[in-house]
Formats: C-alpha cells, structure tokens, sequence
C-alpha cells in the first residue's frame, strides 16, 4: 500500500516537472529578427502563365458543386459555386508545358453583371517553385478586358507573399463555356 502510493507520488512528481520543462520551451508569442527567418531581401517577381477552365466534356476541370433556386433564372448565375482543379501552363495551347494547377472555389457573386468571387491557390510546380503556392482572393468581373484580383500570400518560396494578379481571357467557347485565361502575376517575396 505505502510502496503503491510512493510509486504514485514519483510518477507525480516526473509529470509535474516533464510539465514545467515543457512550460518553459514553450511560448504563444514571441518577437523574431527577419534575419532568422532568413528573409534577406524582399524581391519582385513576375509569372505568366495561361489559365485552362475546362467545363465541358468528359474530364472538366471546374465543376459546379452548389447553385441557389434561383440561380438558373438570373442572367449572372448568382449563387452558382464551381470547384476547380484548372492546369496553368506556360503557352495557350492546353498541350504546353504544365507549370501549375489553380485550386479552388469560384462563385457568381453579382446580381447585375457578371462578376464572380476567386477564392484559389496556385500550386506551382515548374523549377525552383515545384511545392510553392500563391493564394488568390478577389472579384472577377469576367466581361471586362483586364481582371485585377489580389495575391494574399504564400507558401515556400512565396512566403509573405502579397502582390497582384492580371486576367486577361485568351479564348472563350460560348458552345462549350470552356476558357484560356492569360494570367499576369507580380508579386513581393523573400
Ligand atoms: C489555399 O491554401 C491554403 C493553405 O494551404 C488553404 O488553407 C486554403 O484552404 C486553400 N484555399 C483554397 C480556396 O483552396
Ligand atoms: C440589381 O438589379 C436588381 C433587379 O434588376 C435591382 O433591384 C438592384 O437594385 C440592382 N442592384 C444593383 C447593385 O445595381
Ligand atoms: C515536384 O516535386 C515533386 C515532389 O517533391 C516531385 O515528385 C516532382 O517530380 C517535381 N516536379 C518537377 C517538375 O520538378
């Protein structure tokens, strides 16, 4: 009983004193130098690359995946949410050299003109940004000629990243709905 009881109170004390180790490496915040992060010097890159929205045949790469009841009578489709899976590749022909994918949601946002909701990633996979990611928030007004959208950041060598994205449709199918969309992209880095 006295031996069960020690063996308790040691176990005890290792926890307790596993808890106050730990507590001391831990923190919720702290301050860090940039120079730690290796973050040197911010640079500006530019990307072009084509966008290939396929919604029609057998293997769409954007694919509608809720509507509201009113969707199909509004002249803008409001409400009408289409995931993506779209190839980016570096010439307008879909055959080019793949460069990346946009993966995300886009949604018919406006009542009276077209005008949709961007919320992708683009995961890179070309060269020195294989794995890097470029996250897309913003409105595009699909009828207009350029389409500006916001770059809110990043992932590996795009970490931090902010800057902008220019939309410029290269080829429409109104038969098909299919699209190539040219993409400008400038964008602060590390
Ligand atoms: C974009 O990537 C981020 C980070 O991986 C993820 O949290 C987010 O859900 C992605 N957004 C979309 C629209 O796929
Ligand atoms: C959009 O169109 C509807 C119906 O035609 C109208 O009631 C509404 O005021 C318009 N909204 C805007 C922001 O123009
Ligand atoms: C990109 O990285 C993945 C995984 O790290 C690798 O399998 C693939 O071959 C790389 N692609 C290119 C084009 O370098």
């Amino acid at each position: 009983m006295v031996t069960t009881f020690r063996k308790l109170v040691s176990v005890l004390l290792i926890l307790i004193s596993l808890t106050l180790v730990t507590a001391k490496s831990r923190h919720f915040s702290r301050t860090l130098s940039p120079s730690s992060q290796k973050l040197r010097k911010e640079k500006l890159s530019h990307l072009h690359f084509y966008f290939h929205d396929i919604v029609s045949g057998k293997n769409p790469t954007a694919v509608r995946v809720a509507q509201a009841a009113m969707t199909n009578h509004s002249p803008t489709l409001f409400g009408v949410v289409v995931m993506i899976d779209d190839p980016l590749t570096m010439e307008p022909e879909p055959s080019s050299k793949l460069v990346g994918r946009a993966q995300g949601i886009y949604a018919s946002a406006s009542q009276n003109e077209t005008g949709l909701l961007m919320a992708m990633n683009f995961s890179f996979m070309e060269g020195k940004y294989n794995g890097s990611t470029l996250s897309v928030l913003g409105r595009n007004a699909v009828l207009s000629t350029v389409r500006e959208m916001p770059i809110v950041g990043g992932s590996g060598l795009f970490r931090f990243a902010r800057g902008y994205a220019q939309a410029k449709t290269h080829t429409f199918d109104p038969k098909t709905g299919d699209a190539v969309v040219e993409y400008n992209v400038n964008v602060f880095h590390y």
